[in-house]
């Protein structure tokens, strides 16, 4: 071909990929782009600009169409076909991500874009980097059946295999149904934004004719069901933008993947801060709450805490923060809630975020203050043996350093469940104010004195006697330390100085599990 034929060539082709790239822009069209900024949605691409660092988003299948021609799909082509992907850079570290556009068949999953998911989810493993997917669909492309439940199968399989190697991060930033819920359910976090966001396998018109219940979208899956009912989403934001910042936010605590560090930065607070209000933080009477997020803020690096979960479950608190700039894990019992017992949600919700942890490499510091496991048939119907053990279970198997503070309360079962050092807690530390024991002296004298104190001339002094006896034997770290149970009884104040050296002690830490497939963790 001459030269200039060559040429013209290149010219019109280069003029048809512009061509097909800017209707890959246009997606469903400024109507459709209208609909979502009357919604209070951004579109999928204001998205991705607003979650990565400026300039730095490659898009990849820009130029992939569907091959659906039943149900007059075969006149409705638009290029890239409503899925964007690709990749880029948060805080100058790589990530993949994928954001649906409702404007293009409602964000629906086609055979074609489930691949472009698929494509950047292989990267990801390959090169080790989170996945990011921004999620605003109506599910499987209704039109064609099959071969886009295929693709959602697809996409699942990929999750789990990712799972554990590289973080994989969900936002649902519009109504999503049916494979568009359970893939963000197969992910480490899932963030919500209030008002627009909605999970669910089947819509409130599918139960009322079910079931016959009426129920809103918002009751049924909005934001606030999912962080604090259902325990679905990790995080609920007030708009789009928010729940973009929030998601660069946690990347600054996490690891790229399964064999890279977390990311530490240069400490803010000096490492020896010792903070005297933790002296006086629990209060006299041991039946008095307290805020255990008082304490971590006093003990975290500029007292920034990063938390997950924040409306469920809130008998426990995890979430992420800095010690002298390494990123931990932080679970910690909530005496301000339930008293932090132990229940079936804050059993599941703690064993998760530990399990996250030890997957990646972050560090599990533990606030302890437990009276025990939550009584009654709502717990024991609801399985609560088997949802405790999942807690049990995630602690024993965690190899990564974990500290545990005893600050008050280490009772029963809940005392061995949360970071002993029975299941291999590598430094365990006690306030003086701790408390451990099998229960606490009231329960004890009445089971273990029952026939003793029936038979007392004065009942009353009788039972109190042996309280006093009781606490004053078990009311205490002393019998837990001198079993070397906890390491040290150590000075509230100095909580942060001695967390900091004990996971500076701990940095090289090796352990391991024995040979395995994998567990069996009581699910
Ligand atoms: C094809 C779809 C679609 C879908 C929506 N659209 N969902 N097209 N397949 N799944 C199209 C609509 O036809 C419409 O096109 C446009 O997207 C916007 O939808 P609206 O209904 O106008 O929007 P809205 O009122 O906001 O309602 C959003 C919605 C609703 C709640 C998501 O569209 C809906 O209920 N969709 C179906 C959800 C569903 O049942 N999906 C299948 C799930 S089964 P026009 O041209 O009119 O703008 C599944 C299997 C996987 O996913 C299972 C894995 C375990």
């Amino acid at each position: 071909m001459p030269a200039s034929d060559t040429l013209h060539l290149m010219t019109d082709r280069m003029d048809e990929v512009l061509r097909r790239k800017a209707a890959a822009l246009a997606g469903g069209g400024p109507e459709r782009a209208a609909r979502q900024h009357a919604e209070g949605k951004l579109t999928a691409r204001e998205r991705i600009d607003m979650l990565l660092d400026e300039g730095s988003f490659e898009e990849m299948d820009a130029l992939v169409r569907h091959r659906c021609r039943d149900f007059g799909m075969g006149e409705q082509v638009i290029d890239g076909d409503g899925f964007v992907t690709g990749h880029g850079l948060i805080h100058g570290r790589l990530a993949y991500v994928y954001a649906q556009d409702f404007t293009v068949f409602g964000g629906s999953l086609s055979e074609t874009n489930a691949r472009k998911i698929c494509k950047i989810m292989d990267l990801a493993l390959k090169n080790g980097a989170p996945v990011i997917g921004l999620n605003d669909s109506g599910g499987a492309r209704i039109q064609e059946g099959v071969v886009s439940l295929g693709g959602y199968a697809d996409i699942f399989l990929r999750n789990t295999l990712a799972s554990g190697v590289v973080p994989q991060i969900s936002a649902i930033l519009g109504p999503c149904a049916g494979g568009a819920v359970y893939s963000p359910a197969i992910t480490d976090f899932v963030f919500m934004a209030s008002g627009s966001s909605y999970m669910f396998v089947t819509g409130p018109d599918v139960i009322k004719t079910v079931t016959h219940e009426e129920v809103t979208k918002e009751e049924l899956g909005g934001a606030h069901t999912h962080n604090a009912v259902s325990g679905v989403a990790h995080f609920q934001a007030p708009d789009d933008g928010a729940c973009l910042r929030q998601i660069r936010r946690l990347l600054t605590y996490i690891p790229q993947n399964n064999q890279d560090d977390p990311p530490r930065r240069s400490a803010n607070d000096p490492p020896d801060r010792e903070e005297p209000a933790l002296d006086r933080i629990v209060p006299s009477e041991s039946n008095l709450p307290y805020d255990i997020k008082d304490v971590i803020h006093h003990v975290a690096d500029a007292g920034e805490f990063f938390e997950v979960h924040e409306h469920f479950a809130r008998n426990i608190v995890v979430g992420f923060a800095h010690l002298d700039g390494r990123p931990v894990g932080i679970v910690a019992n909530q005496p301000a809630h339930l008293a932090g017992c132990l229940d079936i949600d804050s059993s599941v919700k703690g064993a998760r975020f530990v399990r996250f942890c030890d997957a990646f490499n972050i560090p599990i510091v533990t606030f302890e203050d437990v009276p025990g496991f939550l009584p009654g048939t709502g717990q024991e119907f609801g399985g609560i043996i088997r949802h405790g053990a999942k807690l049990l279970y995630a602690y024993a198997e965690a190899t990564v350093p974990k500290i545990t503070v005893i600050t008050r309360k280490a009772y029963g079962g809940a005392y061995c469940v949360m970071g002993s050092k029975h299941l291999r807690t590598d430094i365990n530390y006690a306030w003086p104010s701790a408390e451990i024991a099998v229960m606490g002296a009231e329960g004890a004298v009445n089971i273990v004195y029952r026939r003793e104190l029936a038979s007392a001339a004065d009942q009353e002094a009788a039972r109190k006697a042996k309280i006093d006896e009781f606490n004053s034997r078990f009311a205490s770290p002393f019998v837990a330390a001198e079993n070397g149970f906890v390491d040290d009884v150590i000075v509230p104040r100095q909580t942060r100085p001695r967390l900091i050296r004990a996971l500076r002690m701990l940095e090289n830490k090796v352990d391991a599990m024995p040979r395995k497939k994998h567990g069996n963790i009581p699910l």
